[in-house]
C-alpha cells in the first residue's frame, strides 16, 4: 500500500502564528504553527468553504477570514454559531532532517 506520509518543507520556514498552504493528492491543506507546535487542517472553512490561508492564528485558534469562526487547530472544532462541523485535521511531525511530515491518513 502506498505511503500516506508526505514530506513538506523545513520546519523553520514557518514562524509562530504563520501558516502555509500545500496541496497533497488534490487536497488543499493549511499547515500552521502556533505556540511552537505544528498543525495541519483542511484549508476550507466548514461554514461557506472560504479558504483559511489568510486567517489569523492566535493561541492554537485559526480564524476564518470571511465570517470569523474560530477553529481549534488541535481538534478542528469550531467556536460560535455559524458552523458546528469541525475541520479535518492531520498529524504533523518533524523528520530527522528537520522537515515537516504530514500523514494524510491521520485524524
Ligand atoms: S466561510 Fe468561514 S466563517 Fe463563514
Amino acid at each position: 500500500m502506498a505511503s500516506t506520509i508526505h514530506t513538506l518543507f523545513p520546519a523553520h520556514e514557518l514562524e509562530d502564528n504563520q501558516s502555509k498552504a500545500v496541496t497533497l493528492e488534490g487536497k488543499n491543506i493549511l499547515v500552521c504553527r502556533s505556540n511552537g507546535e505544528y498543525y495541519a487542517v483542511e484549508n476550507n472553512c466548514t461554514h461557506q468553504k472560504a479558504e483559511l490561508t489568510e486567517g489569523r492564528i492566535r493561541n492554537c485558534f485559526l480564524s476564518c477570514p470571511l465570517h470569523g469562526v474560530r477553529f481549534d487547530l488541535r481538534t478542528g472544532a469550531p467556536k460560535g454559531e455559524l458552523t458546528r462541523v469541525p475541520l479535518k485535521t492531520y498529524s504533523v511531525s518533524i523528520d530527522d532532517n528537520a522537515n515537516l511530515q504530514l500523514d494524510l491518513e491521520s485524524q
